[in-house]
């Protein structure tokens, strides 16, 4: 039952939990860290067989286990926690398993039921045999796992905002068609009687588009704007929560505000009609469990009560949300309200997709920002400066007479008068109003609704506010760090800063383009390799399991995958580069996360799509291509594309390229599953590709790839599509074009820039991506940020160009630049064979004048460390493997003699084994532990 991608978060929730020790007990517990807070104990989830994983950490730094491993491991999963303190799994006892494996262990327990609860804990036998304590309990608790589940029916109110009155009037029309937009929010409550103590109380519920829940008036969990989003007419999430602690013996009540998010969204036609799935509506099962084993449960039904009369009088999530606070209801999900003047809440029609359990991380307001400075432009208009393009919205504490209203305008930017810049926004009207109730110091949050900004224009704000009346909200996926990353190179760090800002802002349940215009969809092509740089970023293991499931809800009989996903936009435009993140991001997955499961889930979507695109192949070349190489620098500032022929890459040389990385990725994911007729079929489609864009495009006289754009020689050489003996020549093609016609400067868009960082580096010129990180000029980030970027823009002369789309906080053109941060600076690679972080590589790339960079990663296995510093001819490496994985060390040295590990020669370090030298690096072998090597470099 359910789909794989379901089985894929589980996964990853359940992977947080345990953390264990390996030494002996004698030793304190001073290093007990859970991986991941946020994750800790999933409630709801609907796979059966999530997987588990672990960490193996030291208890005590003090003494070191080189080469450390699990020789087996014992997992005990029990129904209750007073089991499992007694060491009896009733529900899965693995009994001693030898094995070294402890990520993705497959549960295989009893069945899994629904609202099971599972609780589990793990012990595991190290290198000697000897065996650990038991890690810290975790638990996981199941959802509702058949339709039939479901007591509770869909419960709304399908009522347009009222009608205006026609108008030939321009601006009246434009705010009829806003007011349109934006419905006021519905608010439902229902009481019940609790008759005994309760044991367990737990509410599952869909609140569409938007929803927050109350028991006893107040907020069931931190998360806003929930649930997640997806294609509702394909798949809906229920969210779980653990309501014990706020149900009471007596009269209760339980109360919901829905507000539209994206279900309730007449947006206008451009660029695409924007998929609307009606009015907001509720499903929900409240069930009280008591200690004699009986059960009550509180299901939404016509018994429920529904007004729109409540202060939210209005809410978008791009226009914004209009509060009046003197039609707060206090009281409302209390028993005893009063809600005589209210409704019975009819049944409405169900949203078409299937009820599953939410499974990333909620979205939580994760940080506070206060404001660094506030004008006054024109009188009564204040402007705050975040000192931070930032995504979420804002507090406001204001007093003043009842009635009073204050709006707030966000934006990215300012005029040169000091006023809101809004021209990029297009349609967003990113405006929320706060109407007063007038009782002392009143404080303003909106719900439904968020806005990408720096900048917050106040108006009708009573008096003159100060730097404490607002500050900055940001909201994004709750992802934890996954790493972090300095070096001794200041424009570097601050590019790495602004990414990681703009990077967090653009997790919305999806990862979005941008925050801040009337889009923020989760445009495919953005995020295609990119993603693989995000991983070192977040635990984003989770969050794009589910986009994946979004692109395979979109898929259509015939296989094509919708440029957006969900598919709030239908762009079903057969293009390769855009859907190939079908087929590209689950690589990502595979490699950061041993995620062998969601390729197997996902494999037949990527085969219809692989089968549907090869019928637009033509004598072994591909075509089909929309975007191009995405946002090139153009050649004049105010250009939003480039028109320039030499600076665009052709349409073939992109899409048969890409399909052929495709075909070269399907063959591995076939192999990987035992399908080695399809492993051959793609295998043999890829080389006829290859053949035909060498026959078809290459320029042997050239050494080039058809006009040699920098993108035409990129990708052939990143997917090693270029005969070898040709490879120097178009490599050097390459660094030519650089060097002379860029002058030094980057000349690729989305598409080229995904790998030049890698192919330059790899092709022994990491100087010229050095180059790139540190230039301050146009174009590169440094530019970006000298001219007053704090994430990435949209457009390399994003300062310049045509407003109309031109977003401060655009995801895509970071490229491979933060994969070639952690993976050749730092240089922490996972060898693909042993994916996951099985096996380590660490290979750094001491570059320019860098003298020092400190990197670490988190795998699942634990913390992946590599610092390194130069002291003239000097190199120091400090390098941390975890438990239970093994690496390969390169380190750089003119003279293998001379490199030393704590001060002894290699030969005589323990648990370190010398193999070979290779392009000027002593390569080592070691298990896990922590070194410091020291070479001369030349
Ligand atoms: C989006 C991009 C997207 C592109 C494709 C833009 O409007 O913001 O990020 O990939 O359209 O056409």
């Amino acid at each position: 039952m359910k789909d794989y991608i379901t089985r894929r978060l589980a996964a990853v929730l359940v992977s947080a939990l345990a953390t264990l020790s390996y030494l002996p007990s004698a030793y304190a517990a001073d290093v007990v860290n859970l991986r991941c807070e946020y994750l800790k104990n999933p409630l709801g989830i609907d796979v059966e067989k999530p997987r588990l994983s672990w960490v193996i950490e030291e208890r005590s730094q003090r003494s070191e286990v080189r080469g450390q491993k699990q020789t087996a491991y014992q997992v005990l999963v029990a129904s209750t926690p007073e089991l499992l303190a007694k060491a009896k799994g009733d529900l899965w006892d693995s009994g001693k398993v030898a094995s070294d494996q402890s990520i993705q262990v497959e549960y295989a327990g009893k069945p899994v039921e629904s609202r099971m609860e599972c609780h589990w804990k793990v012990r595991v036998w190290d290198k000697g045999g000897k065996a650990s304590d038991w890690s810290k309990p975790a638990l996981w608790s199941m959802g509702l796992l058949q339709p039939s589940d479901w007591k509770g029916v869909w419960i709304g109110l399908d009522e347009p905002p009222r009608e205006m009155p026609a108008t030939t009037n321009k601006a009246m029309q434009v705010a009829n068609e806003i007011a349109s937009r934006r419905l006021a929010a519905r608010w439902l409550r229902k009481e019940f009687t609790v008759c005994h103590k309760v044991k367990r109380a737990t509410a599952y519920f869909s609140g569409l588009g938007l929803s927050e829940l109350y028991v006893n008036g107040q907020k069931a969990g931190d998360d806003v704007l929930s649930p997640g989003l997806t294609d509702y007419r394909k798949r809906v999430f229920y969210v779980t929560r653990d309501v014990t602690e706020l149900v009471r013996v007596g009269q209760n009540a339980v109360g919901v505000i829905l507000g539209n998010g994206r279900f309730y969204a007449p947006r206008g036609k451009t660029p695409a009609p924007t998929e609307d799935s009606g009015f907001p509506k509720l499903c929900l099962q409240l069930e009280v469990e008591y200690g004699d084993g009986t059960c009550d449960e509180i299901v939404s039904d016509p018994s429920w009560k529904i007004t729109t009369t409540g202060p939210i009088r209005a809410n978008n999530e791009y226009d914004g949300e209009e509060y009046d606070a003197r039609r707060e209801m206090p009281g409302w999900a209390n028993a005893g309200f009063n809600d005589a003047a209210w409704s019975s809440a009819p049944i409405v029609g169900a949203p078409g997709g299937e009820l599953t359990a939410q499974m990333i991380n909620p979205i939580r307001v994760t940080g506070t920002l206060k404001p660094i400075a506030v004008t006054e432009p024109k009188p009564g208009v204040f402007v705050f400066d975040l000192g931070q393009n930032m995504v979420g919205w804002c507090r406001l504490k204001v007093r003043g007479p009842a009635g009073t209203s204050v709006s707030l305008r966000h934006a990215e930017k300012l005029k040169p008068d000091g006023t809101l810049y809004l021209a990029n926004l297009r349609s967003a009207e990113v405006t929320d109003a706060f109407t007063l109730k007038g009782k002392g110091r009143e404080i303003y949050e909106p719900r439904f609704t968020y806005h990408g900004f720096r900048f917050v224009e106040v108006t009708g704000f009573p008096g003159k506010p100060t730097l404490t009346s607002l500050e900055g909200r940001i909201v994004n996926d709750d992802l934890a760090t996954a790493g972090e990353f300095t070096c001794s190179q200041p424009t570097i760090n601050r590019i790495y800063r602004n990414m990681v800002w703009g990077v967090r802002g653009n997790y919305r349940s999806i990862v979005t383009d941008c925050p801040q215009r009337d889009e923020r969809q989760g445009w495919l092509g953005d995020r295609s390799v990119e993603s693989k740089g995000e991983a070192y970023l977040f635990d984003i293991a989770a969050l794009y399991a589910k986009w994946v499931q979004d692109m395979a809800d979109s898929q259509r009989t015939n296989g094509s995958i919708s440029d957006v996903c969900p598919e709030y936009w239908s762009f079903h435009k057969d293009n390769v580069t855009w859907p190939s993140s079908a087929v590209i991001i689950p690589s990502t997955l595979l490699d950061q996360y041993a995620d062998t499961d969601v390729v197997a889930r996902h494999y037949p979507c990527m085969v219809k799509w692989i089968d549907h695109m090869s019928g637009y192949i033509t004598n072994g070349i591909i075509s089909k291509d929309n975007y191009g190489d995405w946002c090139v620098p153009p050649e004049e500032s105010k250009l939003i594309h480039s028109k320039d022929p030499a600076r665009k890459t052709a349409k073939p040389i992109l899409a048969t390229s890409y399909f052929y990385h495709c075909l070269k990725l399907m063959t591995r994911y076939a192999t990987l599953l035992g399908k080695t007729e399809d492993a051959a079929r793609f295998d043999a489609l890829a080389d006829q590709l290859d053949a035909a864009l060498n026959e078809k495009f290459y320029q042997p006289e050239k050494g080039c790839y058809d006009n040699g754009s920098q993108t035409a020689c990129v990708l052939p050489l990143a997917f090693d599509m270029v005969p070898a003996a040709e490879r120097e020549r178009v490599f050097n093609h390459l660094v030519e074009k650089i060097t002379g016609e860029t002058k030094d400067h980057i000349g690729t868009g989305l598409i080229g820039g995904q790998w030049i960082n890698r192919v330059l580096t790899d092709g022994g010129r990491a100087d010229l991506v050095y180059g790139f990180a540190t230039n301050t000029t146009y174009p590169s980030w440094g530019y970006m940020a000298e001219h007053g970027a704090t994430t990435v823009w949209e457009l390399w002369n994003g300062d310049t160009a045509d407003p109309s789309m031109n977003s401060g906080n655009h995801v895509m053109l970071i490229g491979d630049f933060i994969i070639w941060i952690y993976e050749r600076l730092a240089g922490i690679q996972c060898d693909p064979d042993a994916p996951g972080f099985k096996k380590i590589t660490i290979k750094p790339t001491p570059v320019g004048d860098l003298t020092w960079v400190k990197a670490h990663y988190d795998s699942l296995y634990g913390r992946i460390v590599s610092n390194w510093k130069r002291e003239g001819s000097k190199l120091t490496m400090e390098v941390t493997i975890p438990a239970d994985t093994t690496a390969t060390v390169f380190v750089p040295t003119k003279d293998a003699a001379d490199v030393t590990e704590a001060a002894k020669p290699v030969a005589k370090a323990e648990g370190v084994k010398f193999l070979r030298m290779e392009n000027k690096a002593a390569v080592c072998a070691v298990g896990s532990g922590t070194y410091r090597f020291q070479s001369t470099i030349p």
